[in-house]
């Protein structure tokens, strides 16, 4: 049933601050904002190292985790699409963690990277949205996302619950190491907490989309950027893109931008910029104004106000003003609804792309 809604989609899109909080709960502890992960059966203050492997829109959310990880909980993390994680059998240390991203939890890449992990000796942790799936069964400890069942191929709900599972393990993992103390968690979590209001907002701003969905649909080829946790936003992005409105879209860390990708750069190429004001801002503001100097069409997806970036942008997309930690969760949403937007201006199957399936239960 897709209530009001003309797709899945638009409805799954919808639930997000209903679905993020369902998930939020199932992690934090609300009066004294701190969180609980299960106990993986490793001492997270001598592990050395974790593993992230998934597929698709799920390995752009372990990406997000891998840099919320690194940062709160001083952990190095090797991460991979399962795909090459599987052929490659890389090497793990015995009493590592090995943790698996998935909405369906039977991506067969994954489990295959799965069981590589339970043969060299791994802990293995999920976050999976099907609580009887393969992958949750054949894990140690399974983390679910309450994200609900997830009809339209394109993922979206999934994807932000992923995000809010890795941002509690991060502050967990950062607890149990201590790297963070017990008022940096208060924190940490009270900008979580904020994230299901934060969106409804962005959800009530939806009627700009249409006219920025116009100029994408006109597009051959579009570029994303972003950097930090924006990097695996703008690759969720492009995907987003062409997976539902078959337009060419690519995904770059900003400062790849002048080793390759600025050559494409003309006024044809609408360029999509993920640029909270966060401490990289500046660093894509410089690359911000390399794209708009060779005519490149911007379009800001910010909480900054465009003033500031000293050029021109042909759209600006206005987001609430939240910590660094959370915004991944935010920013997920307009990216969400560009693509979204862009499809429905395609005349496209939003919820039924062509050659894509939901499930990918074969390599
Ligand atoms: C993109 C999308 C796919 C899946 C990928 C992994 O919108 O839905 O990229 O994310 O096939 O699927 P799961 O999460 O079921 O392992």
């Amino acid at each position: 049933d897709k209530g009001n809604h003309r797709h899945f989609m638009a409805k799954e899109i919808h639930e997000q601050p209903e679905v993020i909080s369902h998930t939020l709960a199932n992690y934090i502890d609300m009066g004294e904002a701190t969180v609980s992960v299960p106990d993986f059966g490793v001492d997270a203050s001598t592990l050395s190292r974790a593993t992230i492997s998934a597929c698709g829109t799920a390995y752009y959310a372990g990406l997000v985790g891998k840099y919320w990880i690194e940062r709160y909980a001083r952990l190095p993390v090797e991460i991979d699409v399962a795909s090459e994680m599987r052929y490659r059998e890389p090497p793990m240390t015995a009493g590592g963690l090995a943790l698996f991203v998935s909405q369906s939890g039977e991506t067969a890449d994954t489990l295959a990277v799965l069981r590589h992990a339970r043969a060299e000796g791994q802990r293995v942790a999920s976050v999976v949205n099907v609580r009887t799936s393969t992958i949750a069964r054949e894990s140690d400890v399974a983390l679910p996302t309450l994200a609900g069942p997830e009809i339209g191929v394109a993922s979206t709900k999934a994807f932000t619950c992923q995000l809010s599972v890795l941002a509690c393990l991060a502050i967990g993992l950062g607890r149990a190491r201590g790297v963070i103390d017990r008022e940096q968690e208060r924190a940490l979590v009270q900008s979580l907490v904020e994230v299901p209001r934060h969106i409804s907002n962005i959800l009530r701003n939806e009627s700009q989309y249409e006219a920025i969905a116009s100029l994408l649909s006109k597009a051959r080829d579009v570029l994303y950027l972003g950097r930090g946790t924006s990097y695996p936003l703008a690759l969720e992005g492009a995907l987003k893109l062409k997976e539902i409105s078959y337009i060419h879209a690519e995904g770059y860390a900003a400062g790849e931008l002048k080793h390759g990708p600025i050559a494409l750069i003309d006024e044809n190429v609408p360029v999509i910029v993920v640029a909270p004001k966060d401490a990289l801002f500046e660093k894509t503001v410089s690359n911000m104004q390399e794209v708009a100097s060779r005519g490149g069409q911007i379009i800001l997806i910010s909480d900054a106000d465009p003033e500031e970036v000293g050029c021109r942008v042909a759209a600006h997309i206005a987001m609430p003003k939240a910590t660094e930690f959370a915004s991944p969760l935010l920013y997920a949403v307009p990216v969400q609804l560009l693509a979204y937007y862009t499809a429905v201006a395609m005349g496209t199957d939003v919820d039924q792309p062509r050659n894509l399936a939901k499930s990918v239960t074969v390599e």
